[in-house]
C-alpha cells in the first residue's frame, strides 16, 4: 500500500523544518541499477539527471544505486558524466551542486555505447550488469528507462529479452520498464504497442510514465477527498454543476515542431494528463490504495466517458491554433511560423471539450476541458463550481454579487486549494461579495515540491504503479478520443479556429460553454 502522500526527507545540511515535524516518511528502494536507453537526449539531462541528484540529495536512493546510460553516441563514461553534471546543473531544483553527493553519484554513473538494434550492443550491456552487479551490490534489480520515441519500443524490448535483460528467467532480482508518452497516436497503435511490451514483460512490470500524476497536487487529490471527512459527501452531480479542467502552457511548441505538427493538443494533453486529471478527480474511493484497486477506479471513470457522434463532435469540440502575438510581453510567432511545421497546419494548438460522465455520481453533470499552447498564463487547474443556492433569501444583492461556490484545485503554479464563497460586506445593508478561501503548500508546508520525476523514479523502483497509468487505461483513453480525431480529420467536427498567442483561446471557445450558460473561470 502506499501512503499518500509521498513526503520527501529534509535536505542534509538545511536543518529540520518545524512546520513538517512528524510528517518524514522513509522511503528507501533496494539496490539496483537504472538503464537509460537514449541517455543522450533532452529528457536525460533536463529532468532524468536533476530527479537522481535530487533523491541522493535527500538521501533516498541507496549507496549502491548505479546509473548506466545507453544510445549510440560513442562516449566514454567521463563524458557522459559531465553531461548529467551540466543537466543537474541547469535544471536541478536544489542548486548548486554539493560536491560531495555529485562525487557518490558520479562513481555510480557508466556509459554504454551502442546501436539498440544491434545484440552485440545488448550483449556488451548484459556483461557490464552482471560485473555492476557483483562490484556495486545491485543484486540483479533493474530499472530500464525507455527516454527514446515509443517506435522504437519493440525493438528494444526484443533485443532484451534476447540478451537475457527481460528478467523473466533468471529469477534473480527484480527488472521493471518504464516508457514514456505518446503511447501511441490511436487505439491500435496503443495496443500495438502494449502487445509488442507484454510479449517481453508482465504488465507488473511495464511502468507508462505520466508526469501529471507525480505531481504533488495531484496527489493530494485523493488525500483531500479521502482524507477528510467534509468534502466527498458533497462530491457528485446533487452539489456539483460543472468541472473546468485547464492545462494553459504560455511556451508554444519551441523546439518540438516536428513532433507537436504529428501530434497536436488532443494527443499530447488530453490522452494522457487531461483524462487522468480526471479519472483522479471524479473516481470511486478504491477498497484499499493499492496500485490495482486505484487503477481500476480510474478506468471505471474512464469507461464511463461518453465517446462522441461526429455530430457531437461538431457541438462539444473546439480546436484552435495559434497566429502571431504577444505572451508575457514577448513578440510570439503564429504557429505556422514554427520551427519544423508545415506552413498549411491543420494541427490543433488548442482544445475545449465538453465531456459527459454516464455514471450514477456525475450524470448530467459536464466537465469542461480547455488546453493550449501560446496562452496568456501559464496554470492548471480543476475548478469545481457548485450550484446556486435553492431561494435567493437576500434578494439580488445575494444573486448579483455572488456567483456560485467555487473550489479550485490549483496544480500548478502557486499549487494549493482555493475555496470561494460569499460573504456580507461590513457596513449597513446587505451586501454580498465573493471572498477566497486560500491554501498554499509553499506556505503551509514551507518546503520544495519534489519535481513529479523525482517522485515516479522513487515509486518505480519501490515497485509500487499506483501512479503509473495502466495498459487498458491508456487504452481506453483513446477510445474516448479516436471519435474526436476521426471527425476532426474527415471534416465533419467544426472548423479550426484561430487565437492570438497570449489569449485565453478562440472566442469559439467561450461560445461552448455560453451555449450552456455557464463561463470559463478567469484564472
Ligand atoms: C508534456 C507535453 O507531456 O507536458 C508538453 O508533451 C508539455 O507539450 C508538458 O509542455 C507540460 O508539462 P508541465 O509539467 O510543464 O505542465
Amino acid at each position: 500500500m502506499r501512503p499518500p502522500p509521498h513526503t520527501p526527507g529534509a535536505v542534509p545540511g538545511r536543518g529540520a523544518n518545524p512546520l513538517r515535524e512528524g510528517l518524514r516518511l522513509e522511503r528507501i528502494p533496494d539496490p539496483c541499477t537504472m538503464i537509460i536507453c537514449g541517455a543522450t537526449g533532452d529528457l536525460t539531462g533536463r529532468k532524468l539527471a536533476p530527479a537522481l541528484y535530487n533523491l541522493l540529495l535527500g538521501g533516498f536512493l541507496p549507496p549502491e544505486f548505479t546509473v548506466v546510460g545507453m544510445a549510440r553516441r560513442p562516449m566514454d563514461d567521463e563524458a557522459f558524466r559531465t553531461h548529467l553534471h551540466e543537466g543537474i546543473n541547469e535544471f536541478s531544483r536544489n542548486r548548486p551542486i554539493k560536491a560531495g553527493i555529485w562525487e557518490g553519484m558520479a562513481r555510480g554513473i557508466e556509459y554504454q555505447p551502442g546501436d539498440f538494434d544491434d545484440p552485440a550492443a545488448w550483449a556488451a550491456l548484459a556483461t557490464r550488469l552482471k560485473r555492476i552487479d557483483r562490484d556495486r551490490g545491485t543484486a540483479g534489480n533493474r530499472l530500464f528507462y525507455l527516454a527514446v520515441p515509443p517506435v522504437r519500443y519493440p525493438e528494444i524490448v526484443r533485443q532484451m529479452a534476447a540478451a537475457g535483460l527481460s528478467g523473466q528467467s533468471d529469477g534473480s532480482g527484480w527488472t521493471r520498464v518504464i516508457v514514456e508518452k505518446p503511447f501511441g497516436s490511436d487505439l491500435g497503435t496503443a495496443q500495438a504497442l502494449n502487445a509488442a511490451l507484454r510479449e517481453v514483460f508482465a504488465e507488473e512490470q511495464i511502468y507508462r510514465i505520466d508526469h501529471y500524476l507525480g505531481k504533488e497536487t495531484v496527489q493530494n487529490l485523493s488525500v483531500f477527498r479521502f482524507g477528510n471527512g467534509l468534502f466527498e459527501p458533497i462530491w457528485n452531480r446533487r452539489y456539483i454543476d460543472s468541472v473546468q479542467i485547464t492545462v494553459a502552457e504560455t511556451v508554444g511548441v519551441a523546439r518540438r515542431g516536428e513532433f507537436y505538427d504529428a501530434t497536436g493538443a488532443l494527443r499530447d494533453i488530453v490522452q494522457n494528463h487531461v483524462l487522468q486529471l480526471l479519472a483522479m478527480f471524479a473516481m470511486e474511493p478504491p477498497v484499499e490504495f493499492s496500485p490495482e484497486d486505484l487503477r481500476d477506479e480510474k478506468l471505471k471513470v474512464l469507461r464511463a466517458v461518453k465517446p462522441m457522434s461526429p455530430a457531437e463532435v461538431a457541438d462539444a469540440t473546439v480546436r484552435g491554433q495559434y497566429v502571431s502575438g504577444w505572451v508575457e510581453g514577448e513578440r510570439a510567432v503564429a504557429y505556422r511560423d514554427e520551427p519544423e511545421v508545415s506552413p498549411a497546419s491543420e494541427t490543433e494548438t488548442f482544445v475545449a471539450l465538453r465531456l459527459q460522465l454516464e455514471s450514477w455520481r456525475w450524470a448530467g453533470v459536464p466537465f469542461y476541458i480547455r488546453t493550449g499552447k501560446a496562452m496568456a498564463t501559464r496554470v492548471t487547474e480543476i475548478a469545481v463550481q457548485f450550484r446556486r443556492p435553492p431561494l435567493a433569501l437576500f434578494g439580488r444583492a445575494g444573486i448579483d454579487g455572488v456567483d456560485p461556490n467555487v473550489l479550485a484545485i490549483r496544480v500548478q503554479p502557486d499549487e494549493g486549494i482555493l475555496l470561494r464563497f460569499g460573504a456580507k460586506v461590513p457596513g449597513q445593508g446587505m451586501q454580498i461579495r465573493g471572498v477566497n478561501m486560500d491554501f498554499r503548500y509553499g506556505s503551509s508546508f514551507a518546503v520544495d515540491s519534489p519535481d513529479a520525476y523525482e517522485t515516479l523514479l522513487l515509486d518505480c523502483m519501490m515497485g509500487d504503479a499506483s501512479l503509473f497509468t495502466r495498459g487498458d487505461e491508456a487504452e481506453r483513453a483513446w477510445e474516448i478520443l479516436d471519435p474526436i480525431l476521426a471527425a476532426w480529420s474527415a471534416g465533419e467536427g467544426g472548423p479550426l479556429h484561430f487565437y492570438g498567442a497570449g489569449s485565453w483561446g478562440p472566442p469559439a471557445a467561450d461560445a461552448l460553454l455560453e451555449r450552456d450558460g455557464r463561463e470559463w473561470r478567469r484564472t
